[in-house]
């Protein structure tokens, strides 16, 4: 018998002010695997993340987390969100912010336990931010926090981690270190990654399935199964041309379509 997905995202929609965001949306997430939820700028990637989570009502369709109905509280969901902002007065020490995902499932801060010292630890560690663990949060830099952020979700040992555009503002190198280190930990914690980004190349090497949003719907299935010119011409509704050099993908439109449309574009040429 085939295990149970982690993530089942079953034809969800979702009109905001008459404004169809999400429509007819299905996916599901295995055991362990890396997915990259990839769209432009206002797509919809942070609302899908938002109705997965439980924090927003779909207008239709349904989510199940490891076979069960989401109910808002599930231990088996970690995340970390796009916007955090972290003052570098609070005098909270990156190893406290990390503590504290200990008790998102419960009410109070109460007395840690020899064992959950220990495994805060551990997990500053397996995020390469142990040399930072006793800085104030708001001092470090971006790619420091990030550590820190995956750090405090992957405290509570879930089953399926979610990161909104945890890549943006990060320098390339800064972007390699976290997306190998959230590979890593993804095999070490046996725990699956659905991440969003606008930009797909950085996570080639790494993605086990990707999810493609475009004005409201996505193609699921492995890199080679969606970034396609057929699939994303269909998805689009217009012709795109998928280009592969060095390793790396360019979505190139037809002439004449907007440029704006196509989220992966770091030398993209419309002309
Ligand atoms: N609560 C809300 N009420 C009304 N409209 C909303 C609400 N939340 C999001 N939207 C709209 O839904 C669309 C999708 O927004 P969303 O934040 O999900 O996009 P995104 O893909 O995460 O964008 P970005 O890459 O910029 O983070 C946007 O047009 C946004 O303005
Ligand atoms: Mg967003």
């Amino acid at each position: 018998m085939s295990e149970v997905p982690v993530l089942e995202v079953d034809n969800v929609s979702l009109s905001f002010s008459g404004r169809r965001i999400l429509d007819g949306v299905s996916f599901e997430i295995h055991r362990g695997e890396f997915t990259g939820l990839i769209g432009s700028n206002g797509v919809g990637k942070t609302t899908l993340l938002r109705i997965v989570l439980g924090l927003q009502r779909p207008g239709a369709g349904e989510i199940r987390v490891l076979g069960l109905p989401l109910s808002r509280h599930s231990r088996s969901l970690g995340y970390v969100p796009q916007k955090v902002v972290l003052d570098p007065d609070v005098p909270l020490r990156a190893r406290d912010l990390v503590a504290l995902g200990l008790d998102a499932h419960r009410y109070g801060f109460g007395r840690r336990t020899k064992q959950q010292r220990e495994l805060v630890d551990k997990i500053l560690c397996d995020v390469d931010a142990e040399h930072f663990a006793n800085s104030r949060v708001g001092s470090l830099s971006g790619g420091e926090q990030q550590r820190v952020l995956i750090a405090h979700a992957l405290v509570s040992q879930p089953k399926l981690l979610l990161l909104d555009e945890p890549l943006a503002n990060l320098d390339p190198k800064s972007v390699q270190e976290i997306v190998a280190l959230l590979h890593r930990v993804s095999s070490d914690h046996d725990v699956a990654i659905l991440l969003s980004a606008h930009e797909m190349n950085a996570l080639l090497p790494v993605m086990d399935r990707i999810v493609y949003l475009t004005e409201g719907r996505a193609a699921s299935g492995t890199t080679e199964e969606v970034v396609r010119s057929d699939v994303l011409s269909k998805l689009y509704g217009h012709h795109v041309d998928v280009l592969k050099l060095h390793g790396r993908v360019l979505v190139v439109a037809e002439p004449g379509a907007e440029a704006g449309d196509i989220p992966d574009h770091p030398t993209l040429t419309v002309s």
